[in-house]
């Protein structure tokens, strides 16, 4: 038996006409905001939001507002087909693939900047980035009037920054972050992978590896800045172009740290070749005193591979 279509609007209006709808039938609704090209990473948030709510809108809108001026904006996969496809598949109830000037109407002149988290590791790098992303996202959540939100713990620091940003505004979204998903190897999995020649894709997975062995030596006592610069140097000498940044940052405001005392986060962004791959995990404080050269024994009980977390 055919599947049937995945209902498609492509206005704000339609979407807010979709929504009104099923809300005064008293439905939930959850949104997934996505730049399409999905993969298993996209998909187990549209799993957690199907959980969530009767209702699964997910959005698709390559950002141009969010892409640098020489960033990869008119190259970024672009495959709507194949994603409807998985979508309907999934069980999601309506797609919201606007074009640009649906979202970008002329004489458009609004922006959401989210100060402090977004000036700091990705925002220092990738300048406007982050303004692009909470004003789009801004716009999502608002024409969407959704119960709860998805978002991705592999873009932290974006997670991070939307949750700011809809308190902020009081937009009465919960919105919720979702383990990032990994290759059998540990690889964060991300539209952009596929820039990695093989060479860069065999190395590719050092970098979870390294946060994960960073992350254990850090719970175990280590003095952070020692355990970060040793990262740093692990990281070049084994081959990537650059390391733009490994910080171990509060899990909230992503101030950086120098005391395991609070819930905390290593972040990572690499340069390999064409692409550029962040990371991130979780830093648990341990009850027992980070009493720097204790020479603790090392648990070794951190998963690999598979979702982090
Ligand atoms: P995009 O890169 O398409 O990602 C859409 C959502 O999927 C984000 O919340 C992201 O964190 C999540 N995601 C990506 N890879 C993941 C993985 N391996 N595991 C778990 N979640 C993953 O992020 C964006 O688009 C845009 O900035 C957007 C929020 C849509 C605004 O334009």
């Amino acid at each position: 038996m055919p599947a049937k279509p995945l209902a498609t609007v492509r206005t704000a209006a339609a979407l807010r006409r979709a929504v009104a709808q099923w809300r005064k039938r008293g439905d939930t609704v959850a949104l997934v905001p996505t730049m399409g090209a999905l993969h298993a990473g996209h998909m187990a948030l549209v799993t957690r939001a199907r959980r969530l709510a009767k209702r699964t809108v997910v959005s698709l809108f390559v950002n141009p507002a969010q892409f640098g001026p020489h960033e990869d904006f008119a190259k970024y996969p672009r495959d709507e087909a194949a994603d409807r496809a998985k979508l309907r598949e999934a069980g999601v109830d309506l797609l919201f693939a606007p074009d640009v000037a649906e979202i970008y109407p002329p004489g458009f002149a609004t922006a959401v900047a989210v100060s402090g988290l977004a000036d700091t590791l990705d925002g220092v790098h990738r300048p406007g980035h982050f303004t692009g992303v909470a004003t789009v996202v801004a716009k999502l959540l608002i024409v969407a009037q959704a119960d709860f939100a998805c978002f991705g713990e592999k873009d932290y620091q974006q997670l991070q920054i939307v949750k700011r940003m809809a308190a902020d505004l009081d937009i009465p979204t919960r919105i919720v972050g979702v383990p990032t998903v990994r290759e059998r190897d540990g690889l964060a999995l991300s539209s952009r992978n596929g820039y990695l020649s093989q060479d860069e894709r065999a190395l590719a997975p050092t970098l979870h590896r390294v946060l994960l062995d960073t992350a254990e030596h850090i719970e175990h006592g280590a003095n952070i800045d020692d355990a970060v610069a040793r990262a740093t140097s692990e990281l070049t000498m084994s081959g990537f172009d650059g390391v733009d940044y490994f910080a171990a940052v509060d899990a909230e405001t992503l101030e950086p740290l120098d005391r395991l005392d609070r819930p905390a986060r290593l972040l990572v962004a690499v340069q390999l070749g064409r692409a550029r791959l962040i990371d991130n995990e979780p830093l648990k404080p341990t009850s027992r005193a980070p009493a720097a050269g204790s020479g603790r024994p090392r648990s070794g009980t951190r998963p690999r591979g598979g979702s982090s977390r």
